[in-house]
């Protein structure tokens, strides 16, 4: 049985297993915990009642910015990934207070294939790239190309 649905302070010690088998240079347990209240919209995934990935959202007046998404290895290639981006898409779709949220950005590792590909699949538009954005586990630096979903015009 699959389920998604919102995400407590209960289930980081889960939720952070995944993280560091999903990122190369993976948050820390306080960011982790630090990216979590009323300004979130945060989600897990669970198959059967464990959970299987999850995605960090935060909305800041009419944007949400996705943080993070991450589906533990053994899961992936099931739609699990593009299920969650739907549902927290739907959920955007319904908030009206205090603001209706027009635009979902995200950024991702240009070298990040599988997130590009999902993230193209979903609908959203890459719109511009940020050289240099992100550091690698080569002690070198790589691009951002950052992506944006129309919630509303
Ligand atoms: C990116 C990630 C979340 C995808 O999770 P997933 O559950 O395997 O993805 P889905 O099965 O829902 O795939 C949805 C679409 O994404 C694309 N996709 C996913 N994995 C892909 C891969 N390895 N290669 C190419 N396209 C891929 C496809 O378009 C796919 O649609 P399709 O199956 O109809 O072709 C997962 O690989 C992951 O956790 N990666 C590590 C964490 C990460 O990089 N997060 C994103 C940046 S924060």
């Amino acid at each position: 049985m699959k389920t998604i649905s919102t995400l407590s302070t209960d289930d980081l010690e889960e939720v952070y297993k995944i993280e560091l088998l999903c990122h190369a240079i993976p948050w820390s347990k306080k960011t982790l915990a630090s990216n979590q209240g009323e300004h979130y919209l945060n989600l897990k995934i669970e198959i059967n009642h464990q959970i299987v990935g999850f995605c960090i959202c935060q909305n800041v007046a009419d944007e949400a910015n996705l943080f993070n998404i991450a589906i533990h290895p053994q899961f992936r290639g099931q739609g699990l990934a593009k299920d969650l981006l739907n549902n927290l898409i739907e959920r955007l779709l319904q908030i009206t207070s205090p603001h209706v949220i027009k635009t979902l950005w995200l950024e991702v590792r240009e070298s990040n294939y599988p997130a590009i590909e999902l993230y193209n699949s979903v609908g959203f538009n890459e719109i511009t790239v940020r050289k240099n954005y992100y550091p690698t586990v080569s002690g070198e630096q790589e691009d951002a190309i950052i992506m944006a979903y129309t919630l509303a015009l």
